[in-house]
């Protein structure tokens, strides 16, 4: 079965039991600066799962494009892919365990044919946070699943949750049993030595979990499940890699036949970057130095890179590219409408990274001058990594050529440094994504305050559509985002600029009160991101004006503001504007 008769068959299964189809979001997440990339199909649906209404009802299905990109660096081997579909259904408090379960074993063993006795499930066995799952247990034997194919585990296993706090809850996981003898009698479902391939994932979303790591109810149970196409069809294919399956086999065949060097895993991980690259650029993605953007430039060096290693000439590029649209069409079609546009985001990628390498290898030329002049046969750590750092040039490449040259690497302690550099990024880019406040000194606390004033004097006079997208504040100005269709006219700008010094000028009181969420959203508070916040929240008052779900801090009273004046209005994407003001 092809994949996209996989995801067809899903929908239409859905929809007969009730549920409506919503259409996949993009894989950058709609105004969210604070993830790279939507990683599961529940990500665009978190305000509903903590209890907001939505539009559709309380049963939904989808299929999402989904971008995981942890182990970037392992993808190659025969199952990690960057980019995958997720197809998922949703109950927001509507139905919970035992119609998810009777749904799913519906559709695998009667849509989808797979014979029952291939099937494995596990079940949450219980701690001090939440209760063993009996009640999966039962509904999987209710089922016909025998009680020899039902496992229980713990936490790590058979409890699912995006990131750090959330919604979270038990899971129960379907297993496919590809016939492998058991890899030793302990061999189950756990194991990844192959036996078993997971399948399908419920998560019975019933649970909350706090930054403080304790866990609440959430006002509603629901389920959040998700079922990675690529592994069913490769599945249903009776092949043993998504790499074989109609969406990749044109294009690896391709590049078998381009090919001068003959690596499999350079072929695979050419084969799996493109399509994750043009997903990205597709929903608007560009290559740059900085988080989305440092992404999709990674994939994309690392597959010219895998290139250069298979001899395939780099002036084929476009061909590949239409060989892979060519297999993806079916299942994207706006690939074909943006397909011009990606062949020159990523040939231009291209001929920069050909620049660096070609700056690196000047370099690492110095470099090697220098040693040999010395009578140094080894390279030094920090030397590989200025090379990185300075010029782009990957590791890989330096220990590469200093094969070529005879030279020794001093590699291990190179990781280590690695590894440093990216822990200072990763926690500088997790202070940047906690809310566009870096640091909070005297004048950074005034042009937060600032920012509420301003998002409300901007809803009195542009209107109430009127959301923030975003800040940053420095002790030099304020940036802040906001949806707004078009430029501010003159006339407007003053209006706001008067209506926050008129607001400073009174002298409102800034207040705070905690309360739960669902309160908070009750007692009209605005809020950017709701799902980021704790389950009770700080709501920010200032006087009559302004009354926003914050993190804070604020000053005490709005006359310690001193004077407010917008210095640029400007676009910032398709839909927001950009305000810079300081406060003087
Ligand atoms: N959200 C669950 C997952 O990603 C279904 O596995």
């Amino acid at each position: 079965m092809k994949a996209i008769d996989i995801r067809n068959k899903y929908l239409a299964f859905f929809k007969n039991h009730g549920h409506v189809v919503i259409p996949s979001a993009p894989v950058i997440p709609e105004n969210d600066p604070s993830v790279l990339f939507t990683t599961a199909g529940m990500h665009p649906l978190v305000p509903y799962l903590l209890g907001e209404k939505h539009p559709a009802g309380t049963r939904l299905t989808d299929y999402q494009k989904c971008i995981r990109t942890v182990d970037i660096d392992e993808v190659g081997d025969n199952r990690h892919l960057t980019y995958f579909e997720m197809l998922g259904n949703w109950s927001l408090g509507d139905y919970f365990k035992e119609e998810s379960i009777a749904m799913s074993y519906e559709f695998l063993t009667k849509e989808l044919g797979i014979q029952a006795e291939k099937l494995s499930v596990t079940c949450f066995a219980g701690d001090e946070d939440a209760p063993r799952d009996t009640l999966s247990y039962e509904c999987w034997k209710k089922v016909g699943i025998p009680e020899e194919h039902i496992y229980f585990f713990g936490k790590n296993d058979n409890w699912w949750i995006a990131g750090e706090e959330g919604p979270c809850g038990p899971d129960t996981e379907m297993f496919y049993d590809t016939g492998k003898p058991k890899c030793s009698e302990t061999c189950n479902p756990a194991c990844d030595c192959g036996k078993y391939v997971e399948i399908w994932n419920n998560v019975f979303m019933e649970y909350c979990k706090r930054k403080d790591g304790t866990y609440t109810k959430l006002q509603q149970k629901n389920v959040d499940t998700g079922l990675g196409l690529e592994r069913m069809a490769m599945l249903l294919q009776s092949v043993q890699t998504p790499f074989e399956t109609e969406l990749f086999a044109p294009v690896m065949k391709k590049l078998e036949e381009l090919q001068k060097q003959d690596f499999i895993q350079s072929r695979r991980i050419v084969a799996e970057h493109l399509r994750s690259s043009m997903m990205i650029i597709n929903d608007g993605g560009r290559p740059s130095n900085v988080d989305r953007g440092y992404v999709l430039r990674r994939l994309l060096r690392r597959m010219t890179r895998h290139l250069n290693k298979l001899e395939i000439d780099l002036n084929n590029l476009p061909t590949l590219i239409d060989t892979s649209i060519h297999s993806l069409k079916e299942m994207y079609p706006e690939l074909v409408t943006n397909q011009a546009m990606m062949q020159s985001v990523i040939i231009e990628e291209k001929d920069k990274f050909m620049k660096t390498l070609a700056k690196g290898e000047k370099e690492f030329a110095k470099v090697v001058t220098k040693l040999k002049n010395e009578n140094k046969t080894k390279i030094d750590a920090q030397t590989v990594f200025n090379l990185y750092e300075t010029y782009g040039f990957p590791s890989e490449m330096t220990l590469e050529l200093a094969k070529e040259n005879g030279m020794e690497v001093e590699m291990e302690k190179f990781d280590q440094l690695f590894k440093a550099h990216q822990e200072k990024s990763r926690m500088g880019s997790e202070a940047k994504f906690k809310g566009g406040l870096a640091s909070t000194g005297e004048i950074e606390t005034q042009y937060h305050t600032a920012t509420h004033l301003l998002n409300a004097a901007l809803k009195v006079v542009l209107g109430e559509h009127v959301h923030q997208k975003g800040s940053n504040i420095t002790a030099e100005r304020m940036r802040f985002d906001f949806s707004h269709p078009a430029k501010m006219t003159p006339e407007e700008k003053q209006k706001v600029e008067e209506l926050v010094n008129e607001w400073i000028q009174n002298g409102w009181e800034v207040t705070s009160e905690e309360m739960s969420k669902e309160e908070a959203i009750q007692s009209g508070a605005e809020c950017m991101f709701i799902e980021k916040y704790p389950d009770i929240v700080s709501v920010y008052s200032i006087g009559e004006v302004s009354k926003e779900l914050c993190g804070g801090p604020h000053v005490k009273n709005t006359k310690e503001l001193g004077h407010f004046k917008i210095k640029k209005e400007e676009a910032s994407s398709s839909g927001v504007r950009r305000i810079k003001a300081i406060l003087e």
